[in-house]
């Protein structure tokens, strides 16, 4: 279900997998592999023992690492990963910073949208285009949540994931987990193959460009004015992953990729990527898909 590209280690009986390892140097400028720390890791027993189950041993989090409750409560960290109601979730210490970001596919809007009729989304309308028959597969690029993945599984698209932010990684691998448990969510789930990794940096395996015919791509825009608010339940999440700087060269790559699309999401009122015009694109209230033919 979930995997790394080549310059990940797997785990093995000789090699145990480990959590968060961090190099002190980067740790001194708050850093780890490039990510903020600003989070703190409850790293108990039943955490351990998912993160085993998961196979994300070898994921360097940008968390500081605590064993108990007490230390957990001391930590001057703004964020908290833990295992609760046997879900990861990353929690704002502060409760009026915004809800705890979690990944559940059978319940909320998202378990709720899955259930739907998924056709009639704009983001599959934009992925299958006027070709009703044959069923695409997608590479999406920035996983994020795994929400619009999910919703391309149900509709029955082969979706392979990459996502490059560790914290945001490992709440999805835990999501999937979970969901690959459900009997119900299991036959969609098995559609759905994630990767840590990078989609700029071209020499990742997960980008074979001869089986792609869809590239979505979702990425967290830098905002043009400082006033852009930011719903309540992405401040957690914005905060962490911050903002995309390469959205450009994601595009390139994406464009590189495609055999026969790239699918832009923007706000709906939003300017084009590189201010390019789309060759047509799928309004909502809200958002936009623009598609690029290839
Ligand atoms: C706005 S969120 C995507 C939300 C997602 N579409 C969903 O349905 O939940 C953007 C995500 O893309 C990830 N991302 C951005 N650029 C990426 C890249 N070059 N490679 C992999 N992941 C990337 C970010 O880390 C972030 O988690």
């Amino acid at each position: 279900m979930c995997s790394y590209n080549s310059s990940d280690v797997n785990s093995s009986e000789e090699n145990p997998p480990r959590l968060n390892s961090q190099d002190s140097k980067q740790r001194d400028k708050g850093l780890v592999d490039g990510h903020l720390i600003n989070a703190v890791c409850l790293r108990d027993t039943s955490f351990e023992q998912r993160i085993m189950a998961l196979g994300c041993g070898e994921v360097v989090l940008p968390c500081d690492v605590v064993e108990n409750a007490g230390a957990l409560e001391a930590h001057s960290a703004r964020y908290v990963l833990l295992l609760e109601n046997n879900r990861i979730q990353l929690a704002p210490k502060d409760k009026s910073m915004g809800n705890p970001v979690v990944v559940d596919f059978s319940s909320g809007t998202i378990g709720f949208r899955g259930r739907q009729n998924v056709r009639q989304e704009l983001l599959v309308k934009a992925v299958f285009g006027r070709d009703k028959k044959s069923v695409p597969n997608v590479l999406d690029v920035t996983g994020g949540l795994g929400r619009d993945s999910f919703i391309l599984a149900c509709a029955g698209c082969n979706v392979t994931t990459l996502e490059r932010s560790p914290l945001v990684f490992l709440l999805l691998s835990d999501g999937l987990y979970r969901a690959a448990a459900d009997i119900e969510l299991q036959p969609v789930i098995q559609h759905i193959d994630l990767h840590f990794c990078d989609a700029v940096k071209a020499d990742n395996l997960a980008l074979d460009s001869s089986f792609y015919d869809v590239v979505y791509m979702d990425p967290m825009f830098p905002e043009r004015t400082k006033s852009a608010l930011v719903k309540k339940e992405m401040r957690v999440f914005r905060d962490v992953v911050g903002e995309d700087m390469d959205v450009n060269q994601l595009f390139e790559q994406a464009r590189n990729v495609a055999r026969k699309k790239v699918i832009v999401k923007r706000p709906r009122k939003s300017a084009f990527i590189q201010d390019k015009k789309p060759t047509y694109s799928v309004e909502g209230r809200s958002s936009r898909f623009d598609v690029y033919q290839m």
